[in-house]
C-alpha cells in the first residue's frame, strides 16, 4: 500500500505519469467525459485547518470519478479522543482513501503506521504535495513543457516551498528561493535535493532580485502559515524586503508569470497591481488543483494498485 505523504514518495517517473493523467483527465472533463474510476469508493477528508481549495477540489473530484467523499472535522478526536492505534484502524477500514489536512507532520507519520488505505496529504506544517502537483501541471500548461521553465519562490521557506524544492529537484527545474538566512531551509535539504537531481539546480539566496533574475515564474506565499500566528508581526518585518511587487516582477525573464498557492494577503506577501495583473495565472493554478489531485488520485487507487498486484 502506497501513501503520499511527501513528493519523496514519488519518483521522477511517477511523478510525470500523475502530470500526464492530470492532463488527460482534464481533457476528458473538458470534452464532457467523466469516468467512474471510483465507483462506490469512499474518500474521507480528515481536516484539522481551514480550506477551500483542497477540500473543494477533492470532494468534487471524488464526484466526477463517481465515488462519495466524506468530510470529517474535529469532532472526530483524531488525536485527542482515542489513541491513534484505536482511531486509525477503524476509520481506515471503513475507507478506500483518505486525505489528511494536519498542524503537525509528526502525527500523520504516527497515524500511518496504523492506516489500512492508502492515505495523501493535503497539508501538513512541512509539506504540501498537492499543491505543488498542481503548480507544476499550470507551468507546463503555460510554457508548453518543462524543458525551458524555472521558478524563483520568494518568502519564508515553508511547507509549500518544501514541496516545490522536491517535484523541482524529481523533474530537473531550477527553482531558486529567495528568503532571509532565518526563514532558509537547512543546507543539508538542499544539498540532499540537488545529490538527487545530480546536477546544483536548487538555489537559496537571501538577495530575492537575485533570485527572480531572468526566471519565467515568480511564487510567492503568505508570510505566515496557518499555525503560525504568534509570530505574525516578526514575520511581517522580516520578511518586508521579500514582496513580489511590480519593481521585483521586472527583474524576472520577460513574459514571466506570477503564481500563488492562496489564500493571499494583498499588500504583504505580494502588491494587488502583482497579483491582479495580466501576469497572475492563479486562478488556473487554483483550479488545476482538481486535475492534478484527480491524477493523483486515479494512479494511487487504480493505475498503481494494477501495477502492483
Ligand atoms: N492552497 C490551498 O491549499 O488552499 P486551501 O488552504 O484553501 O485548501
Ligand atoms: N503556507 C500556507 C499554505 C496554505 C495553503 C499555510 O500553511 O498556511
Amino acid at each position: 500500500m502506497r501513501h503520499v505523504l511527501s513528493l519523496f514518495d514519488l519518483n521522477s517517473d511517477e511523478i510525470r505519469r500523475v502530470l500526464e493523467l492530470s492532463a488527460q483527465l482534464k481533457a476528458d472533463l473538458a470534452s464532457g467525459k467523466r469516468e467512474s474510476l471510483l465507483e462506490n469508493h469512499v474518500i474521507g477528508l480528515l481536516f484539522e485547518k481551514p480550506s477551500l481549495r483542497t477540500r473543494v477540489s477533492f470532494e468534487t473530484l471524488t464526484s466526477h470519478l463517481g465515488g462519495n467523499s466524506l468530510f470529517l472535522g474535529s469532532d472526530v478526536g483524531w488525536g485527542t479522543r482515542e489513541p491513534l492505534c484505536d482511531f486509525m484502524p477503524i476509520l481506515t477500514s471503513y475507507l478506500d482513501l483518505l486525505i489528511i489536512r494536519a498542524k503537525s507532520h509528526a502525527l500523520v507519520q504516527k497515524s500511518l503506521e496504523f492506516s489500512q488505505c492508502p492515505v495523501i496529504n493535503g497539508l501538513t506544517d512541512v509539506s504540501h504535495p498537492c499543491q505543488a502537483l498542481a503548480d507544476i501541471l499550470t507551468v507546463q500548461e503555460i510554457a508548453g513543457g518543462l524543458q525551458d521553465v524555472s521558478l524563483a519562490y520568494i518568502g519564508d521557506a515553508n511547507n509549500v516551498t518544501y514541496s516545490l524544492a522536491v517535484i523541482c529537484s524529481r523533474l530537473g527545474i531550477p527553482f531558486n528561493i529567495g528568503a532571509p538566512g532565518a526563514y532558509q531551509f537547512e543546507s543539508s535539504f538542499i544539498e540532499q535535493l540537488n545529490a538527487d537531481a545530480g546536477k546544483e539546480i536548487i538555489r537559496q539566496t537571501d538577495d530575492p532580485k537575485a533570485a527572480v533574475e531572468n526566471v519565467s515564474f515568480v511564487y510567492t506565499d503568505v508570510w505566515t502559515s496557518m499555525g503560525q500566528e504568534a509570530e505574525s508581526k516578526q514575520r511581517l518585518k522580516d520578511l518586508a524586503a521579500y514582496q513580489v511587487n511590480e519593481e521585483l516582477m521586472s527583474v524576472a525573464a520577460p513574459g514571466a508569470k506570477f503564481l500563488h498557492c492562496l489564500p493571499a494577503r494583498r499588500g504583504e506577501e505580494v502588491t494587488s497591481g502583482v497579483i491582479d495583473s495580466p501576469a497572475s495565472a492563479i486562478v488556473q493554478q487554483a483550479n488545476n488543483r482538481l486535475h492534478a489531485q484527480k491524477g493523483l488520485v486515479v494512479w494511487l487507487m487504480n493505475e498503481h494498485q494494477v501495477q502492483s498486484s
